[in-house]
């Protein structure tokens, strides 16, 4: 075979997403809820050789686009992805997924006696210390949080 072959093939509609850092694809899978979903055609590619990044993972979800919260999640576990949109085998779009600087609502602080998790209606806050590898730290208690701890919520 070719050296040049393609691992998995082009899509005619959806979205790839790329560059994700190596072992974090099916992290990815489970944040975009295919199991419980009706989704079109899911491919995933493990491991792929990357200027950029050395190793890479590759999702591509044919038949629909991403929602902002689960872009959001996205740049959590792989700040470095790549968001491309493609219609008609073409990619329309491409952004880098951006991780903010600080992060609101999407997981919940580690710590039960935080502020946020009381039944005052507090929404969850997080600093982002450090992207890679993360550490967030909870702006009501303190609270630092890495990578293994936001997994375990999504
Ligand atoms: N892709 C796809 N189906 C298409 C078009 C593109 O699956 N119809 C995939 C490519 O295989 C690649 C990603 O979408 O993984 C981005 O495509 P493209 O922008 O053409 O590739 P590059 O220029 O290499 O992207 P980058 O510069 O972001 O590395
Ligand atoms: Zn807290």
């Amino acid at each position: 075979m070719a050296k040049k072959t393609l691992r998995i093939s082009k899509i005619e509609n959806g979205t790839v997403i790329d560059h994700i850092t190596s072992g974090h694809a099916l992290d990815v899978v489970k944040i975009l809820g295919i199991a419980e979903r009706r989704t079109g055609v899911v491919s995933i590619a493990m491991n792929v050789p990357s200027k950029r990044l050395g190793k890479k993972d590759v999702v591509k979800v044919e038949g629909r686009g991403l929602a902002a919260s689960e872009v959001d999640k996205i740049a959590l576990l792989a700040p470095h992805a790549t968001i491309n949109i493609v219609k008609d085998f073409k990619v329309v779009e491409k952004k880098r997924v951006k991780l903010p600087a600080t992060i609101k609502g999407i997981m919940k602080c580690d710590n039960p006696a935080c502020v946020s998790n009381s039944n005052e209606p507090i929404q969850s806050q997080f600093t982002v210390e450090k992207a890679e590898p993360l550490r967030l730290k909870c702006h009501y208690c303190g609270h630092v949080m890495e990578k293994a701890d936001v997994l375990k919520q999504f």
